[in-house]
């Protein structure tokens, strides 16, 4: 079950909201949106078909099996965001939590169960995803782990992110220090052809998946960037791209009512004319806090632009705000209901969040007799919107089943979708992203300027 509720949306005042014929009346742009949306042939609409990634993933994921306690993924942006959203959501909350992760606290893991069908022995690896180069976080990561059993995945896209190749011939070294062998402790993901790691890769001989050319880093987490990693932990990625498929569908569907990328961004476009250039996203789940994350850099990096596509200056986007139900209502709500009334909430509901926890009945409390803590969570979050609305503060709600592989490939291909979308009512590329560029390249020059361009040396490092 995935819904996209609009119902609070049209009871707004015309100044701050959007009425319903507003909105139905850019049914007819879905069409030449496709048609653009085609043309410029992306391709994270279409990876999600493809077999022989899944299969050579799969493969891949066999031959490691039981070799590693430590998956350590070495990327930044779209090449960590998708792959810490997909641990949070499907994994244990506390399987890989940094309290446990030091050798002698192992133990204190050991009531999480190990999933259906393994043994403790085949218990799934920890996985640590390192997107920064804080030292504290590089030398802290170092003193938890057994280089020998220790997989580092490597990721980016251009294969020439400073960040990511510091990483990169960091561990190498510690890797290499201890005679361990590349081609064992180290696989790429990175361009089909360019970029440093792939020259690496080819002149070592290091296992290599690509992401695919046509895709760019933060629309990345459908193919082995995301998919690799999830696979090693233990998620079903068959599952994740059977929801994104669906969704898929209904993105490439000329009919407005089934088309909830296109109505998201119909919204999001409308809503900006009235000064709401601030998306919120506030999901009532724990697990999806790091998808508000993810999505933060989707709409910021891709509606984030200078000019339009006839070379116009504009300087147009929507700022993301990640939230979280309900922790937020005691930080943010405050200015959520009463400041500036800039902005547009997207709530997430799940149904069902597994097992009833009931609150225990105390006679002081009489309110909460037999409320459960969903019933709880749910009721707040209805509190909340129900509040916005009658502030005037546009809201719409997504409800998910389940927190599962198949609603999460929904939800990502939704997002991805609308950004699809929202590129073309701003009529900018959404897919480039030239200011990051920039602060790369100014980074490297800076760099060079000190050092006579260390880090395009292979092994200047070592
Ligand atoms: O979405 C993007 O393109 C960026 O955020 C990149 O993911 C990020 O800059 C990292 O780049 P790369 O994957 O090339 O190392």
């Amino acid at each position: 079950m995935f819904k996209l509720n609009t119902q609070h949306l049209f009871q707004i005042s015309s100044e701050h909201g959007i009425s319903k014929k507003e909105f139905e009346s850019k049914a007819n742009l879905i069409k030449p949106y496709l048609q653009k949306i085609h043309a410029q042939k992306q391709g994270f609409y279409s990876v999600i078909d493809d077999k022989n990634v899944v299969k050579s993933i799969n493969d891949f994921a066999k031959n490691l099996k039981g070799q590693f306690d430590d998956i350590v993924v070495l990327g930044i942006g779209g090449s960590a965001l998708g792959t810490i959203c997909l641990q949070q959501s499907l994994k244990n909350l506390f399987e890989n939590c940094h309290s446990c992760e030091s050798r002698n606290l192992k133990s204190s893991n050991s009531k999480i169960p190990a999933s259906a069908g393994m043994t403790e022995k085949e218990k799934n690896p920890n996985l640590h995803i390192i997107d920064n180069i804080d030292p504290e976080l590089i030398s802290e990561l170092d003193q938890i782990l057994d280089y020998k059993k220790t997989l580092f995945i490597v990721v980016t896209k251009s294969g020439s992110t400073p960040e990511t190749l510091a990483q990169y011939f960091y561990f190498r070294q510690k890797c290499d220090n201890q005679k361990l062998n590349p081609k064992k402790h180290f696989v790429f993901i990175t361009d089909p052809k360019l970029g440093l790691l792939r020259k690496i890769a080819n002149e070592e001989k290091i296992p290599i998946f690509d992401v695919p050319e046509n895709v760019g880093g933060r629309f990345s987490v459908l193919t082995a960037v995301g998919l690799l990693p999830a696979k090693l932990i233990g998620i079903n990625i068959e599952k994740l791209l059977k929801g994104a498929q669906k969704m898929r569908d209904l993105f490439l569907s000329e009919n407005f009512a089934k088309n909830l990328s296109f109505q998201i961004a119909t919204i999001q476009y409308l809503l900006s004319k009235k000064q709401k250039t601030i998306t919120v996203m506030m999901p009532y789940a724990q697990k999806l806090i790091k998808f508000s994350d993810w999505y933060r850099q989707l709409l910021a990096e891709s509606i984030g632009k200078a000019q339009d596509n006839n070379g116009k200056t504009i300087n147009v986007g929507l700022t993301p705000i990640n939230s979280l139900g309900v922790t937020d209502q005691h930080s943010q709500s405050q200015l959520y209901m009463e400041g500036p009334n800039d902005k547009f909430f997207i709530f997430i509901k799940v149904l069902n969040h597994g097992q009833k926890i009931p609150i225990p009945y105390a006679p002081e409390l009489e309110y909460l007799k037999n409320v459960d803590f969903q019933k709880l969570l749910h009721t707040e979050m209805q509190g909340a919107m129900q509040a916005l609305t009658k502030n005037n503060r546009p809201n719409i709600l997504i409800e998910i089943n389940k927190i599962e592989e198949e609603n999460l490939g929904e939800l990502f291909m939704l997002f991805e979708g609308s950004i699809a979308f929202l590129g073309e009512f701003f009529n900018i590329n959404a897919f480039d992203q030239p200011g990051v560029e920039l602060s790369k390249i100014l980074t490297k020059k800076l760099l060079g300027q000190k050092s006579s361009n260390r880090l395009s040396l292979r092994y200047s490092l070592l």
